[in-house]
């Protein structure tokens, strides 16, 4: 952590403050009004835009505001070492469009729609087993929401489902970065690299029957020719990182949120068809994305002029509470009827695993809910949330009765 404190939030903003990780919407209200496009120094130099339009300008013009790193923190282009390559998400037009339309038919509503029994069977058996363990007080991020979106995701790609705690790990490490000291980060990186590397070409060497993802993806073609192995590999990790910590943080917000409010709470589980509603707005509520783009020479936002190769942060988190655009903000609205978040991000690289992280949620909280429909988040417990590109809580510890 930076031990300087933030004196000023328009010229001096740390997006890993104590207080920012406790409460960036307070954060993001003072910019609005005062200074929608802040600069900061810090974690090599970042550009704060934090209004609705502005976001989506960003996110809307990938050739002023390159993909070429997106991570919060770290290395930017020409710092001497290769950047993660990693398509789709650090892919820019055109390749950025040939690879995503690779993947798209993995995660169409047809197949997420037949993911959907397996899913709610994986949730009712963690339930069946906090059940029977006894215990009414658990951490419910820790025993419940982390489980679901990698086991669903490890068994999508086609890869061994017992090695769950090792996947979680390489996520945790990759994602949960400690900003002043990215080592483990970027060993973590290399391992996971390293593991599909290896099982790519144990498929090569034993191809079997497969029906995966991987399978798709070394059985697809690119201009005529067999995608390389690197891009196999590299989108692999991609799928399995942007799968797990993501999702995992939406299910446990949801948990904590319907744990410290008894009356949403209620309400849905008497009106079970406010589901679907509700999912959006703890979507838009607790947005856990934050990534980030490159600017390239010529690009302005908002009329400030953005210097080629800063970075410039995407806080969706931000955008999703601009008055501008959404009635009431800060209030989280069960029945929200006009929702336009962009937790999934907005343009080319708009997320493509929301069918399947909407199934997630719906599933894990249908099931959850109808277990323990009296559940109450533990008083005094602090839920402690993550910082970076993804921001989620790290313990929730609930009573079950
Ligand atoms: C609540 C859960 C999720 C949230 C909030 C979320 C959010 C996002 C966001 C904001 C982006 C855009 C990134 C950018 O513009 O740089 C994105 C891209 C992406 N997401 Fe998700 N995601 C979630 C779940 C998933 C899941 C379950 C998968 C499954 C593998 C997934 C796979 C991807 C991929 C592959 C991309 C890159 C798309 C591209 O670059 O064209 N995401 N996600």
């Amino acid at each position: 952590m930076n031990a300087d404190q933030v004196t000023d939030w328009a010229t001096d903003f740390d997006i890993f403050d104590p207080a920012f990780l406790e409460d960036p919407f307070a954060v993001f209200a003072e910019l609005r009004d005062r200074h929608p496009v802040a600069h900061t120094d810090r974690w090599g130099g970042q550009w704060l835009p934090v209004r609705y339009a502005d976001v989506v300008a960003v996110a809307g013009d990938p050739e002023h505001f390159s993909s070429v790193a997106v991570a919060v923190v770290g290395l930017k282009p020409g710092e001497g070492v290769n950047l993660l390559d990693a398509p789709p998400i650090t892919a820019d037009p055109p390749f950025h469009g040939e690879f995503r339309r690779l993947l798209l038919p993995a995660f169409s509503p047809r197949v997420i729609e037949r993911l959907t029994g397996w899913t709610a069977e994986v949730a009712q058996r963690l339930v069946d087993e906090i059940r029977e363990s006894g215990d009414t007080t658990v951490d419910a991020a820790e025993r419940y929401a982390r489980h679901l979106p990698v086991r669903v995701i490890v068994s999508m790609l086609g890869i061994p489902a017992e090695e769950e705690e090792q996947f979680t790990d390489w996520t945790v490490r990759i994602l949960r970065t400690d900003p002043t000291d990215l080592s483990d980060s970027i060993a973590a990186t290399k391992e996971l690299l390293a593991y599909f590397r290896a099982h790519v070409q144990a498929r090569r060497d034993d191809p079997g029957h497969h029906d995966d993802i991987i399978t798709m993806l070394m059985n697809a073609e690119l201009h005529d020719e067999p995608i390389q192995d690197r891009h196999i590999v590299s989108a692999c990790f991609l799928m399995l990182i942007a799968g797990i910590d993501t999702t995992w943080s939406s299910i446990g917000a949801a948990l904590a949120h319907f744990g410290a409010n008894a009356d949403d709470r209620r309400r849905l589980v008497a009106e079970p068809a406010l589901l679907p509603g509700a999912i959006e707005e703890l979507l838009r509520f607790y947005a856990p994305v934050t990534q980030a783009r490159i600017a390239v020479h010529g690009a302005s936002l908002g009329g400030q002029p953005i210097p080629a190769g800063d970075r410039v942060l995407l806080p969706l988190p931000a955008a999703n509470r601009d008055p501008e655009v959404f009635d009431d903000p800060e209030t989280f609205r069960l029945d929200r009827a006009e929702n336009r978040h962009l937790s999934f991000g907005v343009g080319i690289h708009r997320c493509l695993g929301s069918n399947l992280a909407r199934m997630e949620l719906r599933v894990a909280l249908e099931t959850w809910l109808a277990a323990f429909p009296d559940y109450s988040l533990v008083p005094g417990e602090p839920l402690e949330w993550t910082g970076g590109n993804v921001r989620g809580p790290r313990r929730v510890m609930v009573r079950l009765v």
